[in-house]
Protein backbone atom coordinates (compact mmCIF):
# COMPACT_ATOMS: atom_id res chain seq x y z
CA UNK A 1 0.00 0.00 0.00
CA UNK A 2 1.49 3.25 -0.69
CA UNK A 3 1.56 6.17 1.54
CA UNK A 4 -1.61 7.93 0.13
CA UNK A 5 -3.56 4.91 0.35
CA UNK A 6 -2.32 4.42 3.85
CA UNK A 7 -3.46 8.03 4.43
CA UNK A 8 -6.79 7.23 2.43
CA UNK A 9 -7.27 4.04 5.03
CA UNK A 10 -7.12 5.97 8.14
CA UNK A 11 -8.68 8.76 7.24
CA UNK A 12 -12.04 6.77 6.07
CA UNK A 13 -11.76 4.61 9.48
CA UNK A 14 -11.57 7.65 11.56
CA UNK A 15 -14.93 9.01 9.50
CA UNK A 16 -16.58 5.96 10.01
CA UNK A 17 -15.87 5.84 13.80
CA UNK A 18 -16.80 9.54 13.69
CA UNK A 19 -20.29 8.52 12.50
CA UNK A 20 -20.59 5.60 14.38
CA UNK A 21 -19.82 7.42 17.69
CA UNK A 22 -22.38 10.08 16.84
CA UNK A 23 -25.23 7.66 15.59
CA UNK A 24 -24.51 5.38 19.03
CA UNK A 25 -24.82 9.16 20.94
CA UNK A 26 -28.03 10.22 18.85
CA UNK A 27 -29.17 6.94 19.64
CA UNK A 28 -28.49 6.69 23.28
CA UNK A 29 -30.11 10.61 23.66
CA UNK A 30 -32.91 9.51 22.22
CA UNK A 31 -33.70 6.36 24.08
CA UNK A 32 -33.11 8.33 27.08
CA UNK A 33 -35.38 11.16 25.92
CA UNK A 34 -38.13 8.64 25.21
CA UNK A 35 -37.97 7.02 28.41
CA UNK A 36 -37.95 9.92 30.90
CA UNK A 37 -40.82 12.23 31.21
CA UNK A 38 -41.06 15.17 30.27
CA UNK A 39 -41.91 17.43 33.47
CA UNK A 40 -39.12 16.48 35.81
CA UNK A 41 -38.49 18.67 38.82
CA UNK A 42 -36.20 21.15 38.36
CA UNK A 43 -32.53 21.01 39.81
CA UNK A 44 -29.40 19.55 39.09
CA UNK A 45 -27.76 16.16 39.41
CA UNK A 46 -24.38 16.79 39.78
CA UNK A 47 -21.49 14.07 39.45
CA UNK A 48 -21.83 10.79 38.30
CA UNK A 49 -22.62 8.17 41.16
CA UNK A 50 -21.97 11.02 43.66
CA UNK A 51 -24.66 13.63 42.73
CA UNK A 52 -24.69 16.18 45.05
CA UNK A 53 -24.32 13.93 47.95
CA UNK A 54 -21.29 15.77 48.98
CA UNK A 55 -22.75 19.64 49.27
CA UNK A 56 -25.60 17.50 50.89
CA UNK A 57 -23.24 16.24 53.57
CA UNK A 58 -20.64 18.76 54.02
CA UNK A 59 -23.60 21.56 54.40
CA UNK A 60 -24.58 19.65 57.04
CA UNK A 61 -20.89 19.26 58.54
CA UNK A 62 -20.91 23.31 58.37
CA UNK A 63 -23.64 23.11 60.57
CA UNK A 64 -26.24 24.58 57.70
CA UNK A 65 -27.72 21.70 56.80
CA UNK A 66 -31.11 23.60 55.80
CA UNK A 67 -28.69 25.51 53.38
CA UNK A 68 -28.87 22.86 51.00
CA UNK A 69 -32.68 22.88 50.94
CA UNK A 70 -32.92 26.75 51.24
CA UNK A 71 -30.20 27.27 48.11
CA UNK A 72 -32.26 24.57 45.90
CA UNK A 73 -35.86 25.78 47.03
CA UNK A 74 -35.04 29.47 45.91
CA UNK A 75 -33.43 28.62 42.67
CA UNK A 76 -35.57 25.77 41.50
CA UNK A 77 -38.94 25.82 43.20
CA UNK A 78 -40.17 26.20 46.73
CA UNK A 79 -42.19 22.94 46.69
CA UNK A 80 -39.82 20.15 44.92
CA UNK A 81 -36.41 20.11 43.49
CA UNK A 82 -34.68 17.21 41.97
CA UNK A 83 -31.25 16.27 42.96
CA UNK A 84 -29.10 13.02 43.09
CA UNK A 85 -28.22 11.60 46.70
CA UNK A 86 -25.89 8.54 47.55
CA UNK A 87 -25.99 7.41 44.42
CA UNK A 88 -29.52 7.55 43.59
CA UNK A 89 -32.02 10.16 41.84
CA UNK A 90 -33.95 11.81 44.18
CA UNK A 91 -36.49 14.42 44.88
CA UNK A 92 -36.37 17.04 47.92
CA UNK A 93 -40.33 17.40 49.06
CA UNK A 94 -40.51 20.90 50.41
CA UNK A 95 -42.63 23.26 52.80
CA UNK A 96 -46.07 21.89 54.42
CA UNK A 97 -47.59 20.37 51.19
CA UNK A 98 -44.64 18.49 50.75
CA UNK A 99 -44.64 16.75 54.05
CA UNK A 100 -48.18 15.98 54.04
CA UNK A 101 -48.47 14.83 50.50
CA UNK A 102 -45.43 11.82 51.42
CA UNK A 103 -46.88 11.42 54.62
CA UNK A 104 -50.32 11.04 53.63
CA UNK A 105 -49.50 8.56 51.02
CA UNK A 106 -47.29 6.04 51.96
CA UNK A 107 -48.22 2.52 50.91
CA UNK A 108 -50.39 4.40 48.19
CA UNK A 109 -47.89 6.04 46.28
CA UNK A 110 -44.66 5.97 48.45
CA UNK A 111 -42.43 3.51 50.88
CA UNK A 112 -40.11 3.92 52.90
CA UNK A 113 -36.92 3.69 51.78
CA UNK A 114 -33.32 3.62 53.35
CA UNK A 115 -29.95 4.21 51.49
CA UNK A 116 -28.24 0.95 50.35
CA UNK A 117 -25.68 2.05 53.51
CA UNK A 118 -28.46 0.97 55.95
CA UNK A 119 -29.15 -2.09 54.61
CA UNK A 120 -25.76 -2.97 54.67
CA UNK A 121 -25.44 -2.21 58.48
CA UNK A 122 -28.14 -3.51 59.45
CA UNK A 123 -28.20 -6.80 57.14
CA UNK A 124 -31.50 -8.66 58.37
CA UNK A 125 -31.03 -12.10 59.16
CA UNK A 126 -33.96 -13.21 57.86
CA UNK A 127 -32.73 -11.61 54.55
CA UNK A 128 -35.72 -9.98 54.18
CA UNK A 129 -35.59 -5.84 53.56
CA UNK A 130 -35.04 -2.94 56.32
CA UNK A 131 -38.84 -2.28 55.07
CA UNK A 132 -40.21 -5.50 56.12
CA UNK A 133 -38.40 -5.08 59.33
CA UNK A 134 -39.26 -1.89 60.09
CA UNK A 135 -42.86 -3.30 59.71
CA UNK A 136 -42.51 -5.84 62.23
CA UNK A 137 -41.07 -3.43 64.26
CA UNK A 138 -43.95 -0.69 64.16
CA UNK A 139 -46.35 -4.12 65.10
CA UNK A 140 -44.29 -5.01 67.88
CA UNK A 141 -43.70 -1.60 69.60
CA UNK A 142 -46.92 -0.47 70.67
CA UNK A 143 -46.79 -3.34 73.06
CA UNK A 144 -43.95 -2.20 74.58
CA UNK A 145 -44.78 1.81 74.50
CA UNK A 146 -48.56 1.73 75.60
CA UNK A 147 -49.33 4.09 78.12
CA UNK A 148 -49.40 1.75 81.11
CA UNK A 149 -45.89 0.87 80.28
CA UNK A 150 -44.80 4.48 79.58
CA UNK A 151 -46.47 5.04 83.15
CA UNK A 152 -44.12 2.76 84.59
CA UNK A 153 -40.75 3.41 83.11
CA UNK A 154 -41.33 7.59 84.33
CA UNK A 155 -40.33 6.47 88.17
CA UNK A 156 -37.05 3.96 86.68
CA UNK A 157 -36.19 7.06 84.56
CA UNK A 158 -35.76 9.58 87.52
CA UNK A 159 -33.65 6.63 89.52
CA UNK A 160 -31.28 6.15 86.97
CA UNK A 161 -31.75 10.43 86.02
CA UNK A 162 -30.75 10.21 89.89
CA UNK A 163 -27.65 7.88 89.83
CA UNK A 164 -26.51 9.95 86.43
CA UNK A 165 -26.26 13.03 88.17
CA UNK A 166 -24.35 11.42 91.12
CA UNK A 167 -21.79 9.89 88.72
CA UNK A 168 -21.23 12.53 86.02
CA UNK A 169 -22.14 16.13 87.23
CA UNK A 170 -22.63 16.34 91.08
CA UNK A 171 -19.33 18.13 92.85
CA UNK A 172 -17.39 18.76 89.40
CA UNK A 173 -17.22 22.48 87.94
CA UNK A 174 -17.23 21.67 84.50
CA UNK A 175 -19.11 19.13 82.39
CA UNK A 176 -19.12 18.53 78.64
CA UNK A 177 -22.70 17.41 78.21
CA UNK A 178 -23.19 15.64 74.59
CA UNK A 179 -20.94 12.63 75.73
CA UNK A 180 -23.05 12.86 79.42
CA UNK A 181 -26.48 12.95 77.76
CA UNK A 182 -25.75 9.89 75.70
CA UNK A 183 -24.70 8.47 78.60
CA UNK A 184 -28.23 8.90 80.07
CA UNK A 185 -30.11 7.80 77.03
CA UNK A 186 -27.91 4.50 76.64
CA UNK A 187 -27.97 3.96 80.22
CA UNK A 188 -31.90 4.60 80.24
CA UNK A 189 -32.00 2.29 76.90
CA UNK A 190 -30.29 -0.68 78.41
CA UNK A 191 -32.31 -0.90 81.49
CA UNK A 192 -35.68 -0.31 79.61
CA UNK A 193 -35.02 -2.65 76.91
CA UNK A 194 -31.98 -5.15 78.14
CA UNK A 195 -32.28 -4.87 82.13
CA UNK A 196 -28.87 -4.49 81.87
CA UNK A 197 -27.70 -1.78 84.39
CA UNK A 198 -24.16 -1.98 85.63
CA UNK A 199 -22.48 1.50 84.88
CA UNK A 200 -19.12 -0.36 83.74
CA UNK A 201 -21.65 -3.17 81.27
CA UNK A 202 -23.36 -0.20 80.04
CA UNK A 203 -20.03 1.82 79.14
CA UNK A 204 -18.20 -0.80 77.33
CA UNK A 205 -21.19 -1.51 75.11
CA UNK A 206 -21.80 1.91 74.50
CA UNK A 207 -18.43 2.24 72.39
CA UNK A 208 -19.35 0.99 68.78
CA UNK A 209 -22.81 2.47 68.65
CA UNK A 210 -20.73 5.82 67.97
CA UNK A 211 -18.94 4.78 64.76
CA UNK A 212 -22.65 3.74 63.57
CA UNK A 213 -24.13 7.01 63.54
CA UNK A 214 -22.30 8.38 61.11
CA UNK A 215 -21.71 5.14 58.72
CA UNK A 216 -25.63 5.37 58.68
CA UNK A 217 -26.27 8.43 56.25
CA UNK A 218 -22.27 8.14 54.52
CA UNK A 219 -21.19 7.27 50.93
CA UNK A 220 -21.51 3.56 50.63
CA UNK A 221 -17.73 2.87 49.92
CA UNK A 222 -16.75 -0.12 52.15
CA UNK A 223 -12.78 -0.09 52.37
CA UNK A 224 -10.84 0.27 55.18
CA UNK A 225 -10.91 3.32 57.47
CA UNK A 226 -13.91 4.88 55.52
CA UNK A 227 -17.35 5.60 58.34
CA UNK A 228 -19.39 3.37 56.42
CA UNK A 229 -16.71 0.35 56.83
CA UNK A 230 -16.56 1.14 60.65
CA UNK A 231 -20.03 1.62 60.95
CA UNK A 232 -20.41 -2.23 59.59
CA UNK A 233 -17.43 -3.39 61.93
CA UNK A 234 -19.91 -1.63 64.63
CA UNK A 235 -22.99 -3.23 64.28
CA UNK A 236 -21.45 -6.95 63.78
CA UNK A 237 -19.93 -6.57 67.37
CA UNK A 238 -22.72 -5.08 68.50
CA UNK A 239 -25.11 -8.19 67.42
CA UNK A 240 -22.88 -10.76 68.72
CA UNK A 241 -23.12 -8.83 72.44
CA UNK A 242 -26.31 -8.57 72.14
CA UNK A 243 -26.99 -12.49 71.12
CA UNK A 244 -24.92 -13.32 74.28
CA UNK A 245 -27.19 -11.40 76.10
CA UNK A 246 -30.33 -13.11 74.46
CA UNK A 247 -29.25 -16.06 75.00
CA UNK A 248 -28.65 -15.75 78.92
CA UNK A 249 -31.91 -14.72 79.50
CA UNK A 250 -33.38 -16.93 77.28
CA UNK A 251 -32.12 -19.45 80.06
CA UNK A 252 -32.85 -17.12 83.11
CA UNK A 253 -36.83 -17.07 81.70
CA UNK A 254 -36.97 -20.98 81.72
CA UNK A 255 -35.37 -21.01 85.38
CA UNK A 256 -37.81 -17.60 86.44
CA UNK A 257 -35.19 -15.62 87.07
CA UNK A 258 -36.08 -13.40 84.87
CA UNK A 259 -39.57 -12.06 84.43
CA UNK A 260 -41.66 -11.99 81.30
CA UNK A 261 -42.46 -8.14 81.53
CA UNK A 262 -39.22 -6.77 82.94
CA UNK A 263 -38.10 -4.94 79.58
CA UNK A 264 -38.85 -5.21 75.96
CA UNK A 265 -36.10 -8.86 75.18
CA UNK A 266 -38.90 -10.51 77.55
CA UNK A 267 -41.56 -9.22 75.94
CA UNK A 268 -39.96 -10.39 71.92
CA UNK A 269 -38.90 -13.26 73.60
CA UNK A 270 -42.29 -14.25 74.88
CA UNK A 271 -44.95 -12.75 72.13
CA UNK A 272 -45.85 -14.73 69.16
CA UNK A 273 -47.16 -12.91 65.79
CA UNK A 274 -50.28 -14.04 63.79
CA UNK A 275 -48.82 -17.21 63.22
CA UNK A 276 -48.12 -17.65 66.26
CA UNK A 277 -44.44 -17.66 65.48
CA UNK A 278 -42.12 -16.34 67.83
CA UNK A 279 -39.25 -14.17 66.69
CA UNK A 280 -35.49 -15.83 66.60
CA UNK A 281 -32.47 -14.79 68.47
CA UNK A 282 -31.10 -13.24 65.65
CA UNK A 283 -33.88 -11.03 64.61
CA UNK A 284 -34.32 -10.18 68.58
CA UNK A 285 -30.70 -8.83 68.11
CA UNK A 286 -31.59 -6.70 65.23
CA UNK A 287 -34.79 -5.56 66.21
CA UNK A 288 -33.32 -4.62 69.59
CA UNK A 289 -30.14 -2.86 67.36
CA UNK A 290 -32.43 -0.78 65.47
CA UNK A 291 -34.26 0.36 68.60
CA UNK A 292 -30.77 1.53 70.80
CA UNK A 293 -29.64 3.48 67.37
CA UNK A 294 -33.34 5.06 66.81
CA UNK A 295 -33.87 6.18 70.43
CA UNK A 296 -29.84 7.00 71.78
CA UNK A 297 -28.29 9.49 69.15
CA UNK A 298 -31.53 11.50 69.27
CA UNK A 299 -32.67 11.95 72.41
CA UNK A 300 -29.17 12.83 73.62
CA UNK A 301 -29.21 15.27 70.53
CA UNK A 302 -32.12 17.00 71.78
CA UNK A 303 -31.24 17.03 75.75
CA UNK A 304 -27.66 18.46 74.89
CA UNK A 305 -29.58 20.75 72.93
CA UNK A 306 -31.91 22.17 75.70
CA UNK A 307 -29.23 22.33 78.04
CA UNK A 308 -27.30 24.78 75.04
CA UNK A 309 -30.47 26.88 74.58
CA UNK A 310 -31.18 26.94 78.41
CA UNK A 311 -28.04 28.66 78.64
CA UNK A 312 -28.21 31.22 76.43
CA UNK A 313 -31.60 32.68 77.10
CA UNK A 314 -31.64 33.12 81.24
CA UNK A 315 -35.35 34.31 80.67
CA UNK A 316 -36.65 30.52 79.43
CA UNK A 317 -34.58 29.06 81.83
CA UNK A 318 -36.17 30.69 84.83
CA UNK A 319 -39.44 29.57 83.74
CA UNK A 320 -38.58 26.07 82.94
CA UNK A 321 -36.85 26.13 86.67
CA UNK A 322 -40.17 27.74 88.43
CA UNK A 323 -42.21 24.94 86.77
CA UNK A 324 -39.71 21.90 87.77
CA UNK A 325 -39.39 23.53 91.19
CA UNK A 326 -42.80 23.53 92.07
CA UNK A 327 -43.53 19.90 90.56
CA UNK A 328 -40.09 19.29 93.02
CA UNK A 329 -41.63 21.13 96.26
CA UNK A 330 -44.98 19.14 95.92
CA UNK A 331 -43.55 15.83 96.36
CA UNK A 332 -42.19 13.89 99.42
CA UNK A 333 -38.54 13.25 99.95
CA UNK A 334 -37.19 10.42 97.68
CA UNK A 335 -40.43 10.28 96.12
CA UNK A 336 -39.90 9.55 92.40
CA UNK A 337 -41.64 11.56 89.50
CA UNK A 338 -44.87 10.20 88.13
CA UNK A 339 -47.12 10.40 85.39
CA UNK A 340 -48.94 13.50 87.16
CA UNK A 341 -45.89 15.33 87.56
CA UNK A 342 -44.82 14.78 83.87
CA UNK A 343 -48.33 16.40 82.68
CA UNK A 344 -47.63 19.29 84.60
CA UNK A 345 -44.56 19.97 82.35
CA UNK A 346 -46.02 21.82 80.12
CA UNK A 347 -43.71 25.26 79.33
CA UNK A 348 -40.74 22.72 80.38
CA UNK A 349 -41.97 20.26 77.20
CA UNK A 350 -43.07 23.29 74.88
CA UNK A 351 -39.59 24.66 75.11
CA UNK A 352 -38.01 21.12 74.51
CA UNK A 353 -41.02 21.59 71.11
CA UNK A 354 -39.25 25.08 70.41
CA UNK A 355 -35.54 23.29 70.78
CA UNK A 356 -36.74 20.26 68.44
CA UNK A 357 -37.70 23.00 65.75
CA UNK A 358 -34.05 24.73 65.84
CA UNK A 359 -32.35 21.57 66.45
CA UNK A 360 -34.55 18.62 64.71
CA UNK A 361 -32.35 15.33 65.83
CA UNK A 362 -33.45 14.01 62.80
CA UNK A 363 -33.10 16.05 59.38
CA UNK A 364 -35.45 14.12 57.66
CA UNK A 365 -36.11 10.66 55.86
CA UNK A 366 -36.57 8.36 52.59
CA UNK A 367 -39.28 7.31 50.78
CA UNK A 368 -39.42 5.32 47.49
CA UNK A 369 -41.88 6.25 44.70
CA UNK A 370 -44.29 2.90 44.31
CA UNK A 371 -45.81 4.58 41.23
CA UNK A 372 -45.30 7.73 38.65
CA UNK A 373 -47.18 10.25 40.16
CA UNK A 374 -47.64 14.05 39.59
CA UNK A 375 -46.69 16.56 42.38
CA UNK A 376 -47.52 20.05 42.44
CA UNK A 377 -47.03 19.86 38.59
CA UNK A 378 -44.12 17.91 38.03
CA UNK A 379 -43.83 14.50 37.40
CA UNK A 380 -42.60 11.87 39.44
CA UNK A 381 -41.35 8.63 38.05
CA UNK A 382 -41.41 5.20 40.12
CA UNK A 383 -38.26 4.50 41.49
CA UNK A 384 -37.26 7.78 42.61
CA UNK A 385 -35.73 8.34 46.20
CA UNK A 386 -37.97 11.02 47.78
CA UNK A 387 -36.30 13.25 50.92
CA UNK A 388 -38.95 15.16 53.24
CA UNK A 389 -36.73 17.58 55.69
CA UNK A 390 -37.61 19.06 59.03
CA UNK A 391 -35.91 22.17 58.52
CA UNK A 392 -37.97 23.02 55.10
CA UNK A 393 -40.95 24.38 57.15
CA UNK A 394 -38.72 24.12 60.32
CA UNK A 395 -37.10 27.71 58.91
CA UNK A 396 -39.77 28.47 56.99
CA UNK A 397 -41.30 32.25 57.63
CA UNK A 398 -44.47 31.09 56.14
CA UNK A 399 -44.39 28.46 58.95
CA UNK A 400 -42.62 30.27 61.65
CA UNK A 401 -42.71 33.70 61.79
CA UNK A 402 -39.05 35.04 62.45
CA UNK A 403 -38.07 31.68 62.41
CA UNK A 404 -34.57 32.13 64.18
CA UNK A 405 -36.52 33.47 67.83
CA UNK A 406 -36.72 31.39 70.24
CA UNK A 407 -40.25 31.15 71.05
CA UNK A 408 -42.11 28.07 73.11
CA UNK A 409 -45.31 30.15 73.01
CA UNK A 410 -45.18 28.88 69.21
CA UNK A 411 -46.55 25.46 70.92
CA UNK A 412 -49.43 27.16 73.42
CA UNK A 413 -53.08 26.54 72.15
CA UNK A 414 -53.29 25.09 68.97
CA UNK A 415 -49.05 25.38 67.63
CA UNK A 416 -48.30 25.19 64.94
CA UNK A 417 -50.21 24.46 61.67
CA UNK A 418 -50.45 20.66 60.42
CA UNK A 419 -47.61 19.11 58.71
CA UNK A 420 -45.42 21.93 59.51
CA UNK A 421 -43.55 20.76 63.01
CA UNK A 422 -42.49 17.32 62.05
CA UNK A 423 -39.44 16.89 64.27
CA UNK A 424 -40.95 13.14 65.03
CA UNK A 425 -41.93 13.02 61.21
CA UNK A 426 -45.75 11.98 60.70
CA UNK A 427 -48.67 9.19 59.12
CA UNK A 428 -48.10 6.13 59.50
CA UNK A 429 -44.48 5.98 59.62
CA UNK A 430 -44.18 8.62 62.05
CA UNK A 431 -41.28 8.06 65.33
CA UNK A 432 -42.74 4.92 67.42
CA UNK A 433 -40.66 5.97 70.13
CA UNK A 434 -41.64 9.52 70.53
CA UNK A 435 -43.67 9.46 73.83
CA UNK A 436 -40.81 7.45 75.04
CA UNK A 437 -38.43 10.60 73.93
CA UNK A 438 -40.67 13.23 75.80
CA UNK A 439 -40.56 11.46 79.24
CA UNK A 440 -36.56 10.97 78.92
CA UNK A 441 -36.70 14.84 77.59
CA UNK A 442 -38.55 15.78 80.70
CA UNK A 443 -36.93 13.93 83.14
CA UNK A 444 -33.56 15.00 82.32
CA UNK A 445 -34.71 18.63 82.09
CA UNK A 446 -36.39 18.20 85.97
CA UNK A 447 -32.93 16.94 87.01
CA UNK A 448 -30.79 19.23 85.75
CA UNK A 449 -32.70 22.32 86.52
CA UNK A 450 -33.08 21.51 89.72
CA UNK A 451 -29.76 20.87 90.50
CA UNK A 452 -27.96 23.65 88.32
CA UNK A 453 -27.95 26.78 86.46
CA UNK A 454 -25.09 26.73 83.78
CA UNK A 455 -22.61 29.22 81.60
CA UNK A 456 -21.13 27.64 78.00
CA UNK A 457 -17.78 27.63 78.02
CA UNK A 458 -17.08 28.18 74.24
CA UNK A 459 -19.53 31.34 73.52
CA UNK A 460 -19.22 30.56 69.81
CA UNK A 461 -18.83 26.76 69.45
CA UNK A 462 -19.41 25.38 66.36
CA UNK A 463 -22.71 22.90 65.30
CA UNK A 464 -21.67 20.20 63.18
CA UNK A 465 -24.80 17.75 61.92
CA UNK A 466 -23.42 14.23 61.70
CA UNK A 467 -26.05 12.87 60.69
CA UNK A 468 -27.59 14.31 63.77
CA UNK A 469 -26.86 17.73 65.57
CA UNK A 470 -24.20 18.17 67.89
CA UNK A 471 -21.79 21.32 69.19
CA UNK A 472 -18.41 20.77 67.66
CA UNK A 473 -16.94 20.61 71.05
CA UNK A 474 -19.61 18.32 72.86
CA UNK A 475 -21.05 21.67 74.65
CA UNK A 476 -18.49 22.10 77.62
CA UNK A 477 -20.39 24.17 79.99
CA UNK A 478 -19.48 25.53 83.85
CA UNK A 479 -22.15 23.85 86.39
CA UNK A 480 -23.41 26.62 89.41
CA UNK A 481 -25.17 24.47 91.90
CA UNK A 482 -28.33 25.89 93.75
CA UNK A 483 -27.86 26.08 97.36
CA UNK A 484 -29.74 23.56 99.18
C1 LIG B 1 -36.04 13.20 70.28
C2 LIG B 1 -36.00 11.94 69.94
C3 LIG B 1 -36.44 11.35 68.64
C4 LIG B 1 -36.67 11.95 67.42
C5 LIG B 1 -36.54 13.43 67.07
C6 LIG B 1 -37.07 10.90 66.51
C7 LIG B 1 -37.41 11.12 65.18
C8 LIG B 1 -37.75 10.12 64.29
C9 LIG B 1 -38.06 10.34 62.90
C10 LIG B 1 -38.08 11.70 62.20
C11 LIG B 1 -38.31 9.13 62.36
C12 LIG B 1 -38.52 8.83 60.89
C13 LIG B 1 -39.89 8.90 60.42
C14 LIG B 1 -39.92 8.73 58.92
O1 LIG B 1 -39.34 7.80 58.33
O2 LIG B 1 -40.55 9.57 58.31
C15 LIG B 1 -38.16 8.12 63.40
C16 LIG B 1 -38.31 6.77 63.21
C17 LIG B 1 -38.13 5.83 64.21
N1 LIG B 1 -37.89 6.07 65.55
FE1 LIG B 1 -37.61 7.89 66.38
N2 LIG B 1 -37.07 9.69 67.16
C18 LIG B 1 -36.70 9.92 68.46
C19 LIG B 1 -36.62 8.98 69.48
C20 LIG B 1 -36.88 7.64 69.33
C21 LIG B 1 -36.86 6.67 70.41
C22 LIG B 1 -36.58 7.01 71.87
C23 LIG B 1 -37.11 5.44 69.86
C24 LIG B 1 -37.21 4.09 70.50
C25 LIG B 1 -37.44 3.88 71.74
C26 LIG B 1 -37.31 5.65 68.44
C27 LIG B 1 -37.57 4.64 67.54
C28 LIG B 1 -37.80 4.85 66.20
C29 LIG B 1 -38.02 3.77 65.24
C30 LIG B 1 -38.00 2.27 65.55
C31 LIG B 1 -38.23 4.38 63.99
C32 LIG B 1 -38.49 3.69 62.65
C33 LIG B 1 -39.95 3.57 62.41
C34 LIG B 1 -40.30 3.03 61.02
O3 LIG B 1 -39.43 2.84 60.20
O4 LIG B 1 -41.47 2.81 60.79
N3 LIG B 1 -37.17 6.99 68.16
N4 LIG B 1 -37.83 8.77 64.58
Amino acid sequence: MSSNDMALFFLSMLLLSVLFISLLLRFLVYKQKSQTPENLPPGRTGLPFLGESLEFLSTGRKGYPEKFIYDRMAKYSSQVFKTSLLGESAAVFCGAAGNKFLFSNENKLVNAWWPRSVNKIFPSSLQTSSKEESKKMRKMLPGFMKPEALQRYIGIMDTIAQRHFESGWDNKKEVVVFPLAKRFTFWLACRLFLSIEDPEHVAKFADPFNAIASGIIAIPIDLPGTPFNRAIKASNVIRKELRAIIKQRKIDLAENRASPTQDILSYMLLTADENGQHMNEMDIADKILGLLIGGHDTASAAITFVVKYLAELPEIYNEVYKEQMEIANSKKPGELLNWDDIQKMRYSWNVACEVMRLAPPLQGAFREAINDFIFAGFSIPKGWKLYWSANSTHRNPECFPEPEKFDPTRFEGNGPAPYTYVPFGGGPRMCPGKEYARLEILVFMHNVVRRFKWEKLLPGEKIIVNPMPIPAEGLPVRLHAHKA
